[in-house]
């Protein structure tokens, strides 16, 4: 895939997500700095792809950009002090994966990349290679927008 493909492959996914559910709102939500969600999730999906193209692990690429598209749609600010943002961390696939799943129906995928990317904070990792590459991907793109302040 091109460079332009693949970010239209990545914009049209997002057009749907966003036409069918909540994901305008993570435009709201500060991730890291002064990326929003919104921007942290397409910046995984788009690498999460690269990584995939790289590995020629793209046989699910659709979940793969589903997955990492929605793997931090837990719609809040998580830097608001709420008794229910304490452990964001730990909480959030969680949160994310039932939003994810009010929203669009998911496959077993989707469900374990949202569900495994944030091992190994929490101890129990990926069980698909498109989870590891969403997971891998979501730390190198965080300390990214983290260290760019
Ligand atoms: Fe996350
Ligand atoms: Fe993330």
């Amino acid at each position: 895939m091109t460079k332009a493909e693949r970010k239209r492959f990545v914009a049209g996914a997002l057009r749907k997500l966003c036409r069918e559910g909540r994901m305008n709102e993570s435009r709201a939500f500060c991730q890291h700095g002064n990326t929003s969600v919104y921007w942290h999730s397409i910046r995984v999906a788009y690498y999460s792809l690269c990584l995939a193209e790289f590995l020629h692990l793209t046989r699910h690429k659709e979940e793969l950009i589903y997955g990492a598209l929605l793997h931090d749609y837990f719609l809040y600010d998580w830097h608001e002090k709420d008794k229910s943002h304490r452990l964001h961390g730990f909480h959030h696939p969680r949160t994310a994966l039932k939003n994810a799943s009010e929203d669009f129906t998911l496959g077993e995928l989707e469900k374990n990349i949202i569900l495994r990317h944030m091992f190994p904070l929490i101890p129990v990792p990926p069980t698909r290679m498109e989870s590891w590459i969403v997971c891998l991907v979501d730390k190198g793109c965080s300390i990214y927008e983290i260290i760019r302040l």
